[in-house]
């Protein structure tokens, strides 16, 4: 008989432990990070999102910065440590497990240029030769130099010119970049 109780306390024990483990201890935690959540996320920045899913930008970035002294992200100057309300307005989550290329947690706030984001997305190598990041250039369109400027065009190296025509984000680039701006962690969670 003895042994029985011995047998369910440590059964019971064992969940015990596991649930404060796992449930409680996480959230305790995480509810440090908690501010006023922000219900109103732009359109642009919506279709960005889903953008960046589709294109699977989250195969070679991640977007969750570890706290100072665990790992170098700190020193990288990736931003602070991410906290649960970055994540808080849109689906999926996409905290990205891979980290071919840098973080981009806060990449609005590190790369504020809208033309800088352009540029990187139509030819990466015309900002780092070395890039091994993929060019995404159905996001742009090719028109004749006197079309309606909507916008000057890209301000390619003269190698990735096309002669007599310029190259204009789509909307897709448009939204995509709205939303990469809005990864800035001033704006998503607490400073
Ligand atoms: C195959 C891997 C790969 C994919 C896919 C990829 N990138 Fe990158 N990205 C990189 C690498 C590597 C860098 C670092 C600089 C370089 O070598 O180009 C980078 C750099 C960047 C930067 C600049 C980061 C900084 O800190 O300055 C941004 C912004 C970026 N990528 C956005 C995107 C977006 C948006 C997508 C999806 C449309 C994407 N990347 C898809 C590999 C990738």
């Amino acid at each position: 008989m003895i042994r029985y109780s011995i047998l369910v306390f440590g059964i019971l024990a064992t969940f015990l432990i596991a649930m404060f483990g796992l449930t409680i201890l996480p959230k305790i935690f995480i509810d440090e990070g908690v501010t006023e959540p922000v219900y109103f996320t732009p359109f642009e920045v919506t279709e960005g999102h889903r953008v960046f899913v589709r294109e699977g930008c989250i195969y070679c970035h991640s977007k969750q910065v570890r706290p100072e002294g665990f790992g170098a992200d700190f020193e990288r100057g990736w931003g602070r440590a991410s906290v649960a309300t970055d994540y808080r307005n849109l689906l999926p989550h996409n905290l990205g497990t891979m980290r071919t290329g840098p973080d981009l947690a806060n990449i609005g706030a590190r790369q504020p240029g809208e033309d800088w984001h352009y540029l990187n997305l139509y030819q990466p190598r015309a900002i780092n030769e070395e890039s091994i990041m993929p060019p995404f250039p159905w996001l742009f369109e090719e028109v004749g130099e006197d079309a309606r400027p909507a916008h000057e065009g890209l301000n390619l190296p003269d190698e990735y010119r096309v002669p007599g025509r310029k190259i204009l984000p789509d909307d897709e680039a448009r939204y995509l970049v709205a939303y990469l701006l809005s990864l800035d962690q001033q704006i998503t969670g607490v400073d």
